[in-house]
């Protein structure tokens, strides 16, 4: 293990915090170290695998396309890639994708497609975006910059011109940043990093209702909350409401790295040959993957029942261990599989014994801890989870 330790710290730049373990296999919601040691994953690449780990389908459509044909240029037509846009069109508000890489890259897109159509066709002074405090949009210079959390922007200024931010789900806030340099609104509709933040129940609803009041677009970004993570296909559909740009990544592709923003026709048409391209955006490899991963997802409804059942029962175990550890726990809040704790107290420690009792946990905003586990998790998976759980918490609390 040292010697991986070493080499990598040798070799790769120092952007992570990594914690000691190298994993090497994983099946289901099971990962295996390279020590032979077992793990449950209630991370999942941070909301990435919503299948498991190596799903049979998602292995076997990627093999396929493998021995067909890996990558070509968008120069051409792209079977996979027509194949899930169709998919997406069809499970969503939306009449056009355009795929790229990463949730960083979807957002760069959707913010220069609100820019060029508020341009063209509002007002050619309208550039401005405005996001929300908390929240996390990506790490390119744009959307650091739409990230409204000083933290990841410092030493990197001159930031993007063109963003504000308001506090999250502050109706009147919104309202008054609101004015006629404004072309688009972005949001998460529940806040993933910045701590399993969600807004009250007539949030979105109003902010829709001030964009089309304001001719300003509504952009969400659900490249957490997307496919499936908070119990229905997007999040957009637990608030009565549609945007006019989506973005997804995380889950779309069932572990490989493929990033889409979808929007209206009215507003995607602003985009014409030449204004905006990737070079292995929707390449075969990862829309076939993806393909397969959302036909998976999607079949009776199965995996999105299964979702809901698993997230009541986490969080009434979860509120029992509230009632166990008050002064420990102070809320609990998510929705399907995007559940947190808020701790009375840093997470990370927590984060860590539970590694070494084989359960992954994510901790969010320092003191959040953050359940995004496979959407195939099982009653018994969650059992183990909160055993752990609650021999941490008891260590923790009698110190
Ligand atoms: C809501 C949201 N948007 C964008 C991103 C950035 O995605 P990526 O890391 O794929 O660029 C993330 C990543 O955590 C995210 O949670």
């Amino acid at each position: 293990m040292k010697k991986f330790f070493d080499d990598s710290s040798r070799y790769i730049m120092n952007t992570y915090n990594r914690y000691p373990v190298v994993l090497r296999k994983g099946r289901g919601i099971k990962v295996w170290s390279s020590d032979g040691k077992e793990y449950l994953d209630f991370v999942g690449g941070v909301a990435v695998n919503i299948l498991g780990h190596c799903h049979p389908r998602v292995v076997v459509a990627i093999q396929k396309q493998a021995q067909r044909l890996i990558h070509v240029s968008n120069y051409y037509y792209i079977e996979p890639q027509i194949k899930l846009a169709k998919l997406l069109v069809e499970h969503s508000f939306a009449d056009k994708v355009f795929f790229c890489n990463s949730g960083a890259e979807a957002n760069e897109a959707a913010i220069k497609l609100a820019r060029k159509y508020s341009k063209e066709q509002v007002s050619p002074k309208r550039y401005e975006t405005i996001t929300a405090r908390n929240s996390f949009h990506g790490r390119t210079l744009a959307t650091v910059t739409a990230t409204g959390q000083e933290k990841f922007q410092k030493g990197f200024e001159p930031l993007v011109p063109g963003f504000k931010y308001v506090p999250f789900d502050d109706i009147n806030a919104m309202g008054k940043a609101i004015t006629k340099d404004t072309c688009a609104v972005m949001l998460e509709p529940i806040q993933g990093e910045g701590g399993v933040r969600m807004p009250g129940p007539n949030y979105l609803r109003d902010v829709r209702e001030l964009c089309d009041e304001h001719n300003v677009l509504l952009i969400l970004d659900e490249v957490q909350t997307g496919m499936g993570r908070t119990g229905k296909f997007f999040a957009y559909e637990h608030f009565g409401i549609t945007p006019d740009i989506m973005t997804l990544a995380k889950g779309l592709g069932g572990g490989v790295p493929i990033g889409a923003m979808l929007a209206t026709d009215k507003v995607a048409s602003s985009f014409q040959p030449g204004n905006h391209a990737s070079t292995f955006g929707g390449n075969p490899l990862v829309c076939a993957a993806a393909v397969a991963t959302i036909e998976t997802l999607l079949e009776d409804g199965f995996i999105l029942d299964q979702c809901n059942r698993m997230s009541e029962y986490l969080m009434e175990k979860l509120e029992q261990l509230r009632e166990e550890f008050p002064s420990l726990i102070i809320e609990i809040r998510g929705k399907g599989l995007l559940l947190g704790i808020e701790l009375a107290r840093d997470g990370d420690p927590i984060v860590r014994e539970c590694l070494e009792k084989g359960m992954l946990v994510n901790c969010a905003a320092g003191n959040v801890l953050r359940f995004i586990p496979p959407l195939i998790v099982q009653k018994k998976d969650i059992d183990r989870l909160i055993d752990v759980l609650e021999e941490v918490f008891a260590k923790l609390t009698r110190i």
